[in-house]
């Protein structure tokens, strides 16, 4: 996600700015800028690319420093990585410079009530929106701080903002939903920023924002309100983390970080995808409605992870559109010649958007006449610039070589895919794509009580340090969970581990199975009785033979305990969502062992983040 960095007080701030933006790098960012307020006004410098492109256009361009600025790294959602799309945006009239970070829903309907009253916009940011809202409130008289106050109360979504006043030289103002922000307290010198990595070479004083504040920071102190401008009070802690720690929000791996990220990196993959109509929207479609109704057949192509994630989607996307989907692994397509017409659309799921197996599985569909679709985290990537169509899962960057929070919101796009041609071909209601859409919303709370449960899975990772092989077992999406967590045990532990249909393990597999192997069953929803009964049989054959069973259930399956030696206890979901639950203790219990064993979980060996040959 974006990085972002305020500063007032009496150091000159270009350089404890850019010094913060490259404490940040390590989020993943694809443009920088800064702006200073000095007694001429604002000063901005913004550049695509690396802050090294930043820092060369300062040199070339110096810009007046001053005591008070703004800096960000942008991470793009809205708009591709340019010069124009990066921040620090100012408002047409000059009164207002801002940074953002998060997702403004319902920028749409606010951009075009601006544009009709004439402002001019030079991004194609959601961002730049709240700039130009903020101008217009200053302008019209308003204080910054009531200013951004009254802005904050009109935006739908998640954000921190962070502005700046052209006739203030002394102030900075700040708000948050759903965002991230801290506020670092120096001696005559303060902070705001996403996190303490930013300024934890100047203060180790913080102040943490509560949900729907505003602050107000000058030199000498700071005040919070709610958006309505009642006081209220900031969270003041002290920070104890080293650098590196604090990159990583207090954990030792981007791993563990990453996976502890989900539950927001989930709901920003479900914000924003209605229209005014309460019509679902994706976010760059260039293939007609009527083309998405003659689609006969849908390919899902993808490697690695993604792949699982698309075989959860086709269970999904089945049941509620009735179109067949196949799921295809990326490095396979293209070679078995792959019965592709102007009727079949193509979805390729991709976290970096420039996996090169994935890529040309795109281009060979796209020669046959076929439309694309692209699932992908990365803005601008190639993937999602040679497609037909694009569904960002807007997860932020996913630094850990292992896939964590990628999966999970690749699944939940997957499903908002599923639910979005169910609409447009008319297979589901429109009260019933707004039934399944409550229930994922109700996911990211689940996917935390998940997480606030996990002390019972990294002490199961220390008994079973010594284990040399794991098996998984699932059926229906439970399959694709299973293969999800055996090969987050391969990658980053280096353990021989299998995921498996369980109803396939009496046709070979089950030889496998000896004293104590621990083999982690994922045990469906009650609802579906035959699908359940069915694994609660599986978990019992191995059982037998002196498997270890370690069962992931739903709250209130009693049924199942006394073939359980382990159970690991999930929130209620439906069948089909399940693996937005499921999935997270595999993902802890690998992390979890590969530190036991002494491994490093972000880079494990052998892999890269992106593998971009074939
Ligand atoms: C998962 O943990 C992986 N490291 C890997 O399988 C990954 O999912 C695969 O290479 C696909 O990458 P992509 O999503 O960037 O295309």
């Amino acid at each position: 996600m974006c990085g972002i960095i305020g500063y007032v007080g009496p150091q000159g701030a270009q350089k404890v700015l850019v010094d913060a933006l490259r404490r940040m790098e390590y989020r993943g960012y694809d443009s920088a800028g800064i702006a200073l307020v000095g007694p001429d006004g604002i000063a901005s410098a913004k550049k695509a690319g690396k802050l090294v492109n930043l820092e060369s256009e300062l040199a070339a361009s110096p810009i007046k420093d001053a005591n008070l600025g703004i800096g960000h790294t942008r991470w793009a959602t809205h708009g591709a990585p340019s010069d124009a799309n990066a921040h620090p945006h100012v408002s047409a009239n000059g009164r207002v410079a801002l940074i953002h970070n998060g997702i403004i829903e319902n920028f749409a309907s606010l951009k075009a009530e601006l544009v009709a009253e004439g402002v001019p916009f030079k991004s194609e940011t959601d961002s730049e929106v709240a700039a130009q809202m903020l101008g217009r409130e200053v302008e019209r008289g308003a204080s910054l701080a009531d200013a951004l106050r009254a802005v904050s109360r009109r935006l739908e979504g998640a954000f921190t903002l962070v502005a700046v006043d052209a006739d203030d030289t002394g102030t900075l103002v700040a708000s948050r939903r759903n965002s991230p922000l801290v506020v670092g307290v120096g001696e005559g010198e303060m902070f705001v920023a996403s996190d303490v990595a930013a300024f934890i070479e100047h203060t180790r004083e913080a102040v943490e924002m509560g949900q729907d504040e505003v602050v107000e920071v000058t030199a000498s102190g700071y005040r919070v309100t709610d958006f309505r401008g009642n006081e209220t009070q900031g969270k003041p802690y002290h920070v104890d983390w080293d650098l590196s720690a604090a990159e990583k929000g207090g954990f030792d791996w981007f791993m563990r970080k990453e996976i502890h990220e989900q539950p927001q990196a989930v709901a920003d993959t479900l914000l924003g995808r209605f229209d005014a109509d309460r019509r679902l929207t994706l976010d760059e479609v260039r293939i007609s409605e009527a083309e998405l109704r003659t689609i006969d057949k849908i390919v899902i192509v993808a490697c690695g992870t993604a792949f699982y994630a698309g075989l959860v989607a086709k269970y999904a996307i089945e049941h509620w559109t009735r179109v067949p989907c196949e799921v295809e692994i990326a490095s396979e397509f293209r070679y078995r010649d792959p019965i592709i017409t102007g009727r079949t659309l193509v979805v390729t799921i991709s976290q970096s958007g420039e996996t090169a197996d994935t890529l040309m599985a795109v281009r060979h569909a796209r020669e046959q006449g076929a439309k694309v679709i692209a699932i992908c985290n990365t803005n601008g990537s190639t993937i999602p610039r040679e497609s037909d169509a694009v569904l960002y899962t807007h997860a932020g960057p996913e630094i850990g070589v292992a896939s964590t929070k990628g999966f999970l919101t690749q699944v939940a796009a997957c499903y908002l895919l599923g639910l979005y041609l169910a609409q447009v071909r008319g297979t589901k209601y429109g009260d019933e794509i707004a039934t399944i859409m409550r229930e994922l919303e109700s996911m990211p709370a689940k996917i935390q009580k998940v997480l606030d449960a996990q002390q019972q899975v990294l002490d199961l990772a220390a008994e079973l340090v010594d284990s040399k092989t794991v098996l998984f077992l699932g059926r229906h999406v439970g399959y694709p969970v299973a293969l999800e967590g055996a090969l987050k045990l391969k990658e980053i532990a280096y353990l021989h581990a299998e995921g498996f249909p369980a109803g396939e393990l009496k046709h070979g597999p089950i030889a496998l199975v000896e004293q104590d192997l621990p083999v982690f069953v994922i045990v469906p929803p009650q609802g579906r009785d035959q699908l359940h009964d069915k694994v609660v049989s599986n978990i019992q054959e191995v059982r037998a033979r002196g498997a270890r069973t370690i069962v992931l259930v739903e709250e209130g399956d009693h049924e199942v305990e006394p073939y359980a030696d382990v159970l690991i206890r999930l929130p209620q979901a439906s069948t089909l969502l399940q693996p937005l639950l499921a999935t997270v203790p595999l993902q802890v219990f690998a992390c979890e062992l590969a530190t036991l064993l002494g491994h490093d979980a972000d880079q494990p060996r052998n892999l890269a983040k992106s593998v971009t040959v074939e």
